[in-house]
């Protein structure tokens, strides 16, 4: 008695050509969308300097005292001294935390990892690697600019 043993061909992962070609394509698809979505949800460094600029009645800053506001889509706060008008982002340079300022220690400080800056966003304690980003900042004709000219 012959055995009548049956050959089926060694398939490959995908049935066809076409198959294959359309998982690539899909592969590349997706590659491509989860850059677009990754520049949208965490847009590079340099954006906000895209921004356009803040402007607020220098009456609402008096000296010592501070504004908060969103330039760029940034939280910012806007400190006035008696020799100067300065803006700093209030997102901790750690981990993305929105940091307090503290008028009393003239510090900014991180709740989340008891980051600590000064009043200049230089670091003075934790894990944040650098100081807190500052933004340009001018008083023209009884107004504070926080931002450049576009
Ligand atoms: S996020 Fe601010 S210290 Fe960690």
């Amino acid at each position: 008695m012959s055995e009548n043993k049956e050959i089926t061909p060694k398939r490959s992962v995908f049935e066809t050509r076409r198959e294959f070609i359309q998982i690539g394509i899909a592969a590349v698809g997706a590659a491509w969308l989860g850059t677009l979505v990754q520049s949208k949800v965490f847009p590079a460094e340099g954006a906000v300097q895209e921004a356009q600029p803040v402007e607020f009645p220098l009456s609402e800053l008096p000296v010592g005292g501070s504004k908060e506001i969103v330039y760029g889509g940034v939280p910012t706060i806007v400190l006035r001294t008696a020799e100067s008008v300065k803006a700093f982002s209030l997102i901790c340079t750690h981990l993305g935390c929105i940091v307090e300022w503290q008028p009393g220690q003239m510090e900014f400080y991180c709740p989340c990892h008891d980051g600590r800056f000064d009043q200049f966003g230089e670091v003075l304690a934790g894990p944040p690697p650098v100081p807190l980003e500052q933004f340009t900042t001018r008083i023209e004709a009884d107004r504070v600019i926080v931002g450049d000219v576009v």
